[in-house]
């Protein structure tokens, strides 16, 4: 018998720590007639937009077999759920699914955790100017308020955006992303937008609601310690990450960050009080991490598909021009992603210092490999995320659960359905759904606390 640090048997998380598992609505729901399109709707029907012309029409078929998806959730021990609600369906009159979905996870001991907002802008809403539109916030505040009316006397934990990076950078800069817009200074103004939607939203749900945002922070590394490559470090850390923690955070726009961009904007879009309206108070910060970012300077870039979001000939790093992206050596998921669990980390960290006291939930997380059901590399790369976020509570970090993503194969966005993710594998002709042996290694997890080594 063992008993190395590396001994994951070991390791034991905290009382009433979330074990939960994530989804987003355009990626399970389907049922796509019942609702408005969403800019996701439109890009999908957009020729050469996303693998083999896939679409979100049925996807995982959840809004029909929800009951049996809650019911599955309940067998595999899951204390919480984090899924979001459709803006498209709320709009159509559809909230009664949401409410009712609650109700089931309530009834099955799972907590519901709700996003109001995972990338389905309504297509009507993109054509009057989408995120780089101001009105577009307000529009964002209304509806937040609107499922707060009929969801708040249940649902405790609300995130208001889930990755705005994604929602700015590749769906108008890199164009790789609903509604596939490819001009860096809309990007710039989406990204602010987004900023005031989480504000305005957060200002507008009740007291009783705990607040949130869910970023996908970049743990970026400099490729050497040279001043160059550092400074592609601080240029990338600005707009991949403190163009939004600034103002969460601290309730201040970066001074790098405006100067690096100046030749694209003079940020006049933001207007007095803007910063301070962002800045509204947190009851948690979701982190989504998946893989770290390895940069240097280069006077020519290396192409903007060295970010790992698919391919396009524009970048999604505004006036970024002159930092080439690496991809680090050793291991990677099926996504072509390096398992690099020491990113992770180092953003528990950082937010720890950054905002003293701040709870901290790993919202997304895991990994994307073959359709097989026995799935040992999946869980060999949560088995070393876990063991990475056990470290950081030791160190300090005041992290209150982990979501993996995700609770099953579902609609990559422009990857179609030819990247699974899920700990349960899904038949998409029959939509037939089979736990992974990660799902029951998930399980094992979820119900002691304690990291199994295998099963
Ligand atoms: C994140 C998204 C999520 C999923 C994973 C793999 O960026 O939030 O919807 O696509 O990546």
């Amino acid at each position: 018998m063992t008993n190395t640090p590396t001994d994951t048997r070991e390791l034991r998380f905290p009382d009433g720590f979330l074990w939960g598992a994530a989804t987003a609505a355009f990626q399970i729901e389907g049922a796509a007639a019942s609702r408005e399109p969403s800019i996701w709707d439109t890009f999908c029907a957009t020729p050469g937009k996303v693998h083999g012309g896939h679409t979100g029409e049925v996807a995982v078929d959840h809004h029909r077999l929800w009951r049996q998806d809650v019911r599955l959730m309940g067998e595999l021990g899951l204390g919480a759920y984090r899924f979001s609600v459709s803006w498209p369906r709320v709009r159509s009159g559809g909230i009664g699914f949401y409410d009712a979905l609650v109700d089931e996870l309530l009834s099955h001991g799972i907590l519901p955790c709700l996003t109001l907002y995972h990338w389905d802008l309504p297509q009507e809403l993109e054509a009057a100017g989408g995120w780089p539109e101001r009105e577009t916030a307000y529009a964002f505040a209304e509806y937040a308020a609107q499922v707060a009316q009929v969801l708040a006397d249940r649902v405790e934990l609300w995130t208001t955006l889930n990755e705005p990076w994604c929602s700015a950078f590749l769906g108008y800069a890199s164009g790789v992303h609903a509604p596939g817009r490819t001009s860096p200074a809309d990007s710039l103004r989406a990204a602010h937008h987004l900023n005031l939607a989480h504000g305005l939203a957060a200002a507008a749900l009740p007291a009783s609601a705990k607040v949130g945002i869910a970023l996908n922070p970049s743990a970026v590394r400099p490729l050497t310690g040279s001043a160059a490559d550092l400074d592609a470090q601080r240029r990338i850390d600005a707009l991949a990450n403190r163009i939004f923690t600034g103002p969460l955070l601290h309730g201040a726009y970066p001074q790098d960050l405006l100067a690096d961009t100046k030749a694209l904007t003079d940020w006049s879009f933001v207007r007095p009080g803007d910063e301070a309206l962002i800045h509204q108070p947190l009851d948690f910060l979701g982190v989504n991490y998946y893989t770290p970012a390895v940069v240097s300077a280069a006077p020519d870039g290396n192409g903007p598909r060295a970010d790992g979001h698919g391919a396009t000939a524009h970048s999604p790093w505004p006036a970024a021009d002159t930092v080439a992206f690496h991809q680090p050596p050793g291991e990677r998921t099926d996504m072509g992603w390096s398992v690099d669990p020491t990113g992770l980390y180092d953003l528990l960290m950082r937010f720890t210092h950054e905002a003293p006291g701040l709870p901290l939930l790993v919202t997304e997380n895991g990994a994307a490999y073959a359709p097989d059901v026995h799935d040992p590399a999946r869980i060999d790369y949560l088995e070393a995320h876990l063991a990475t976020i056990h470290r950081a509570l030791a160190d300090g970090a005041p992290v209150g659960g982990y979501f993996l993503w995700s609770l099953m194969d579902n609609f990559e966005w422009s990857y179609g359905y030819s990247k699974r993710f899920g700990i349960v594998h899904v038949d998409y002709e029959t939509q037939a759904r089979t736990p992974r042996s990660s799902a029951h290694w998930y399980a094992r997890l979820a119900r002691t606390g304690a990291m199994p080594t295998g099963l």
